[in-house]
């Protein structure tokens, strides 16, 4: 088992960083503005925040774009929130193609326009190629649906004489989820002041560590995404370990 000092700060850059991006209305009501256009604004965020992540040595970055739960918002609201994928790729999906950065969208199709199923799809199919930095959009994506949805795949694979029970175990399990064979988040991020995980990535971030921030969605960018690694640095991980000193200490 890996131990770390405990004066030591990370030795690695945090690989793999998810944002829930939250805060988008609070941000438009301070401004008197309607709600739609803090999510406007966000997508201006989710733009800077792409562009900052790899000078800071990340090359993963998840985002929670829309969760499961959030069908029971106004429908107006909805519709806005349906029409930021479109938004987002029609001013950067051939930058994001360009500059090697591979798009997946975590989530199920399932309740999606066909137009909008037509552009994620698209999305990933013109980005398949690249593999300098992974961009994974959260839309109508829940962490428990998704572990359902593996717990599904699997017992098709049973009920199809394909596998057997005794062949799940943790590995072969996250395997089955949308997420796949990436690496699980090191760093998990909350703004707005929420401190709730709500229903993203519930199996992945098992051992992430989580940053909460005082900035709403809107506002957020490359000093935010920075303070949020430096504060990684100072963490220490011990998956479940002990620290050298403290084994020595109690015997
Ligand atoms: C995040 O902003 C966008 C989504 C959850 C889709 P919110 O819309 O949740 O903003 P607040 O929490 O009301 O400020
Ligand atoms: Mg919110």
């Amino acid at each position: 088992m890996a131990t770390v000092d405990q004066e030591q700060p990370q030795a690695h850059a945090p690989l793999h960083v998810a944002i829930v991006m939250d805060g988008n209305g609070r941000w438009a009501k301070r401004r008197g503005l309607p709600r739609s256009l803090g999510h406007r604004a966000g997508v201006e965020s989710l733009k800077r925040t792409v562009a900052a992540a790899p000078d800071l040595n990340v090359r993963w970055l998840t985002v929670f774009g829309f969760s499961t739960e959030n069908w029971s918002r106004p429908a107006a609201e909805v519709s806005e929130l349906m029409a930021l994928p479109k938004r987002y790729f029609e001013s950067d999906l051939a930058r994001l193609e360009r500059d090697g950065v591979r798009v997946r969208v975590l989530g199920r199709r399932e309740g999606l326009s066909a137009d909008l199923v037509k552009m994620l799809d698209e999305a990933e199919r013109r980005t398949a190629h690249n593999d300098k930095f992974f961009l994974q959009i959260a839309f109508n994506y829940g962490g428990q649906a998704d572990i359902v949805e593996a717990a599904r795949k699997f017992a098709a694979e049973v009920a199809a004489g394909r596998a057997s029970p005794g062949d799940l175990d943790e590995a072969a399990f996250a395997a089955h989820l949308s997420t796949g064979a990436g690496p699980a988040p090191d760093l998990v991020i909350r703004p707005s002041g929420e401190q709730r995980l709500s229903n993203f990535l519930l199996w992945e971030s098992a051992y992430s560590e989580f940053v909460f921030q005082d900035v709403l969605w809107p506002d957020y960018g490359a000093e935010h995404l920075e303070a949020a690694i430096d504060e990684f640095y100072k963490r220490e991980r011990r998956y479940g370990g002990a620290v050298a000193d403290d084994v020595l200490a109690t015997g």
